[in-house]
């Protein structure tokens, strides 16, 4: 693993100009989910995490960067599908200040942020892992614009670096498919500070998973995960959760290997329903599930019974579920969906998981 100071680069970039760089990233779903922060330390996790990037859930986000005095302050202005939002901006600035250490070249300039998401923007589904890493493969392009030794490696290796400092579960957004976040002893190459593709033999079933997305409650979450991370800090069910996180970890990794969906699908059940007793257990407490969730759950739990069909549940910090199958799988379980989830949500959005 490399240090923070890996990533930090003193120089005086004498060639600076206006410009303007665009970039994509994607929304992603944790199997096995950060949660929980370590105590004094900047966005570094208290358990690896691994997730699904989700090819049609994206951010498209526009930097606009304009030359400024260095000794002025920075003016930053933000745009979210062509209106003003003001109140991102204390969340945006926190972010500028933390990565400035890294990317000095930002004290030359001045930003306008455009930004806009694939999927819509009141449907609960988190919006910060994709707009965070997003922003921080724009930040990285201008780096390489005044860099132009700048290697790929270390442009995808900073880049989520960077988006973990935005938002802890940006960093695993960086790349397709499954991706790694946090030291753990059985993952070569895991660690803390930035994510990495996952780096182990990944069965054909896994490499083609849909994701279907059901928006039960469209309201913003009434509990922000920063919270919730805090809170497993004086938990008294901390310790077995790190455990428990671990050792799912090593199972997903031998289940990922020979292919076995029903235990995949179990694991990742029993995982978001882990994440879910965290927070119902901690103090205070809150419940994310509305009626509606456990209705989804107890359907899909007797379709599953009944048809035999490879179906399962994640649910990430809200009510909203993600119920993930094989591809093959999908004329049958989509028909099923459609005729009898959809009167318990808002909305449906479909995504691969690339
Ligand atoms: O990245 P944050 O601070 O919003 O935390 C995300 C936490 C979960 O979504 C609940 C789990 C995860 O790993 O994505």
């Amino acid at each position: 693993m490399k240090s923070r100071c890996f990533f930090y680069k003193k120089k005086n970039y004498s060639i600076v100009s206006n410009g303007v760089v665009t970039k994509k990233s994607y929304s992603n779903i944790a199997l096995i989910k950060y949660w929980g922060k370590r105590k004094n330390k900047i966005q570094i996790p208290m358990n690896s995490s691994i997730s699904y990037s989700l090819e049609k859930v994206y951010t498209v986000t526009k930097l606009i960067y304009s030359l400024k005095e260095i000794k002025k302050k920075r003016s930053i202005k933000i745009f979210f599908s062509g209106k003003e939002k003001t109140n991102f901006l204390p969340k945006i600035f926190e972010f500028f200040h933390r990565i400035s250490f890294y990317c000095s070249y930002l004290r030359y300039f001045n930003f306008v942020i455009k930004t806009d998401n694939t999927f819509p923007h009141s449907s609960g589904i988190a919006s910060s892992a994709s707009s965070m890493s997003a922003l921080a493969l724009c930040i990285m392009e201008i780096e390489k614009k005044l860099d132009s030794s700048l290697k790929e490696a270390f442009f995808l290796k900073k880049a989520s670096f960077l988006a973990r400092l935005g938002s802890g579960s940006a960093c695993r957004s960086i790349y397709p498919g499954l991706v790694v976040w946090g030291k753990h002893k059985s993952i070569k190459g895991s660690n803390n500070l930035y994510s990495i593709p996952y780096p182990y033999k990944i069965h054909p079933i896994f490499k083609k998973i849909w994701d279907t997305i059901l928006v039960i409650d469209e309201e913003p979450k009434k509990i922000l995960s920063s919270k919730g991370h805090q809170l497993m800090n004086h938990h008294p069910y901390a310790k077995e959760r790190l455990k428990f996180a671990n050792r799912n970890m090593d199972q997903l990794i031998s289940i990922l290997k020979i292919g076995d969906f029903p235990k995949f699908g179990e694991l990742i059940e029993h995982e978001s329903l882990n994440l879910h007793a965290m927070i119902m257990t901690s103090n205070p407490y809150f419940l994310w599930m509305r009626p509606n969730t456990l209705h989804v759950l107890h359907k899909v739990w007797d379709f599953r019974k009944q048809s035999k069909k490879n179906i399962y549940f994640t649910l990430d910090a809200g009510a909203n579920v993600h119920l993930l199958y094989p591809i093959q799988e999908k004329k049958v379980i989509i028909r099923w969906i459609y005729s009898e989830l959809i009167y318990y949500c808002k909305k449906i959005i479909e995504s691969f998981c690339q």
